[in-house]
């Protein structure tokens, strides 16, 4: 591990943390209050790790320092960073459970849960584990302010049961519920559909998708200009959310096969949806991968990349993580081969494009988004 990583300390030791996607002179810690907050009040309930289940870790602080039954989450940046982080602690890998999958086995008798962004989500993972969980079960639950909506200790005690609401401390704030069999809870958030316009169909999306409720503007941007694309036999939608930019180029005939990919198992299980929905007979033509963008991918190169990157990691606003993607393009094209990509015009991506491309131009820009199309050369 290197000199980034920190020390964290809490009742169960002090570990050592990186954060993931890791970067030189990272400032950022790879755990904040709301984690430390989890931690003291797990240490109180004095359940084994055994018995725990972690959910939406983010670095690892919670995993590495409980050493839990099973990590549940929706992220796969979120489950290396984890992994990462185990190893470096000389712990055994703890398995992961997928957002889209059921929880497994017994159920465990304390959930530590840190809250998600999105409100549907954290929905969605009450519901399950209201079917999961027995009589008497605990759990605790904790944010930063700033992400918290006002209707969290509700959607806890409509889910789960009697819950108590903390003092906060350090701008975070812990949630304690305790599981009442006799709750009927709502039922889970499903797949959320708009009709978009562009692609003259219906697009679905599970609860943790970006834009699930209509298209996003930038991405209808770049939709506009597809048709200015030459055809490909290979394209792959990074950073897919539902699919629409791959499925829109498909239904085009613009190009052979997709690959769609996402960090997000929610989005990659939606665009695999999606894609079986709008093109049954030729589904075979479309391939997910669920990811840290292209890094693990072996497959043919493609000779189109189309993207609307993300500027978030995990809770965190960052432009980093969409640069990164960016590099990892220039990598997987083929020769001659083009990244469509549509950014926030105040995000400066034009000098990350030319570091990685040959030759790069604008096709199209509003007062909000620009469209670059950014080229390799066709013999290196
Ligand atoms: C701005 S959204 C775009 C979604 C979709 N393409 C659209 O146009 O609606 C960015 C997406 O990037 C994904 N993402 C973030 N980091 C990623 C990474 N390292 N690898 C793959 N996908 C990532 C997010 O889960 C999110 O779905």
């Amino acid at each position: 591990m290197t000199a980034d990583a920190t020390y964290l300390q809490s009742p169960f030791g002090s570990v050592q943390l990186q954060r993931y996607p890791t970067r030189r002179q990272e400032r950022l810690r790879a755990w904040c209050s709301a984690d430390e907050l989890l931690l003291d009040a797990l240490s109180g309930l004095a359940v084994p790790g055994k018995q725990v289940l972690v959910a939406n870790d983010e670095h690892g602080a919670l995993t590495v320092s409980v050493n839990p039954r099973a990590l549940w989450t929706d992220s796969a940046l979120a489950a290396t960073a984890v992994r990462r982080n185990l190893a470096a602690n000389h712990k055994a890998p703890v398995p992961v459970v997928w957002s889209t999958s059921a929880l497994p086995g017994e159920p465990p008798a304390c959930v530590v849960l840190r809250i998600p962004k999105q409100l549907p989500y954290f929905e969605y993972q009450l519901a399950h584990l209201s079917g999961n969980l027995p009589a008497g079960a605990t759990v605790l639950a904790a944010g930063m302010d700033k992400h918290l909506s006002p209707r969290t200790a509700s959607l806890l005690e409509q889910y789960i049961g009697p819950t108590q609401r903390h003092r906060g401390r350090r701008k975070a704030r812990l949630f304690q519920s305790v599981r009442d069999a006799g709750i009927a809870a709502p039922p889970a958030p499903d797949m959320c559909c708009y009709f978009c316009d562009e692609l003259q169909a219906q697009l679905c999306a599970m609860p943790n998708v970006f834009s699930r409720e209509k298209l996003d503007a930038g991405s209808r941007l770049l939709l506009q200009q597809l048709a200015l694309l030459p055809p490909v036999e290979r394209l792959v939608d990074l950073a897919c959310g539902n699919g629409v930019l791959g499925l829109a180029a498909f239904k085009m005939q613009m190009v052979g096969k997709v690959l769609c990919c996402d960090e997000s198992a929610m989005a990659v299980a939606s665009a695999q949806y999606n894609a079986q929905q709008l093109f049954p007979n030729e589904f075979e033509h479309f391939e997910f991968l669920h990811g840290d963008g292209l890094l693990d991918y072996r497959g043919t190169a493609a000779q189109m990349v189309l993207c609307n990157p993300p500027f978030h990691s995990q809770h965190t606003v960052d432009e980093y993580v969409g640069r990164r993607l960016l590099a990892q393009c220039s990598e997987h094209l083929s020769a001659g081969g083009s990244l469509c990509l549509v950014a926030n015009r105040h995000l400066d991506y034009q000098a990350t494009l030319r570091r990685g491309f040959d030759r790069v131009e604008k096709l199209a820009g509003d007062s909000k988004f620009t469209v670059w199309l950014a080229h390799r050369n066709a013999r290196e």
